[in-house]
């Protein structure tokens, strides 16, 4: 099997640091790229810079993409993630320097360069939407794009969209039909999983300081009661074992609806299910087909203690 190298957009945001640190130590991570989202830009770029930082990877480049989204206008998740994207922790300027170029230039470049590197967005796609805008052949170029977005069933930012879809979604339109094979891990695999506060205080008791801060992160969401939405996407990427289940459909993206604009509108039809009590996710009653339109292959199901595991085992050896 290909080994793949990643580069990752990402806004981080509380969850998007969780999986940062555990593509850092799993996956040969090429490059990051900051979007504006969970928080503008200026603190998105910098806090992927600091955990670089603090987890010991600061030889890997940190790019600034855009801040605003195409034509919508700007909605943060601050009430999440804090005004500065990582709860009540105030961090220090990190001393790894901000690369000069734009980050959708060095999304251009790398993947009309390369033939070994893959695509992790934990996001608004605003930068990958632009970079295939200015350059379109990155459609044929990108070999795959693993996106926490959306969702098969609801939304959380309105009850049909999903934040990353409902920040931009002119840009997801534009990579959702570009023909980059997708893996999309939506809300409904990330809201299976639960990180407790007897989780926020294993991580405190593992006594390095990446497990501190992680845990500091963790106790301002919620009381600990966490998803860590794209913690959990990466994890395809990290143990594909910890998506139990998948289906390739079509997925559009609702730019236009009064009421759903930004949802990923799923196509099931080619999924019957005799049993009225069964859902898709759960059993695959007669199935009509791939259907020739299918562009997306959607998360359904997660092993939810093998995705805990992964992420002690890796926040523990943050102290070896
Ligand atoms: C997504 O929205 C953001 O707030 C998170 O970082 C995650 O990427 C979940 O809907
Ligand atoms: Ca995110």
């Amino acid at each position: 099997m290909k080994e793949w190298n990643y580069v990752i957009d990402c806004d981080p945001g509380i969850d998007d640091c969780f999986a940062l640190l555990m593509c850092l130590k799993r996956l040969p991570v090429a490059g990051v790229v900051a979007v504006g989202g969970n928080t503008g830009l200026q603190y998105t770029e910098r806090n992927a810079r600091y955990i670089l930082e603090l987890a010991g990877y600061e030889d890997i480049p940190v790019y600034a993409g855009y801040d605003m989204p195409m034509i919508n206008q700007i909605v943060r998740a601050t009430e999440i993630h804090g005004s500065g994207g990582l709860g009540n922790t105030v961090v220090p300027e990190p001393k790894k320097q901000l690369e000069k170029q734009h980050g959708v230039d060095y999304l251009i470049d790398t993947f009309m360069n390369r033939d070994d590197v893959s695509l992790i967005t934990l996001g608004p796609l605003t930068n990958i939407a632009q970079a295939i805008l200015k350059e379109p052949e990155l459609k044929k170029r990108i070999p795959q794009i693993l996106c926490m977005g959306g969702s098969a069933v609801s939304g959380n930012t309105t009850p049909a969209a999903e934040f990353n879809i409902y920040v931009d979604p002119e840009a997801a339109k534009i990579v959702f039909e570009s023909g980059i094979p997708i893996r999309m891990v939506g809300l409904n695999v990330t809201r299976q999983n639960r990180i407790v506060p007897e989780d926020v205080d294993r991580i405190r008791a593992m006594g390095n300081p990446v497990a501190d801060f992680a845990a500091e992160l963790l106790s301002f969401m919620g009381n600990g009661y966490v998803a860590l939405c794209d913690a959990c996407a990466v994890a395809w990427a990290v143990d594909p074992a910890i998506i139990t289940k998948s289906a390739k459909i079509p997925v559009k993206i609702e730019t236009k609806g009064e009421f759903t604009r930004g949802m990923t509108v799923c196509d099931w039809r080619n999924y019957q299910c005799q049993n009225p009590e069964m859902d898709i996710a759960h059993d695959q009653q007669r199935f009509l087909g791939e259907p020739e339109d299918a562009n997306v292959e959607v998360a359904l199901e997660f092993d939810k203690d093998r995705f805990h595991r992964t992420l002690f085992e890796i926040l523990e050896s943050y102290g070896n």
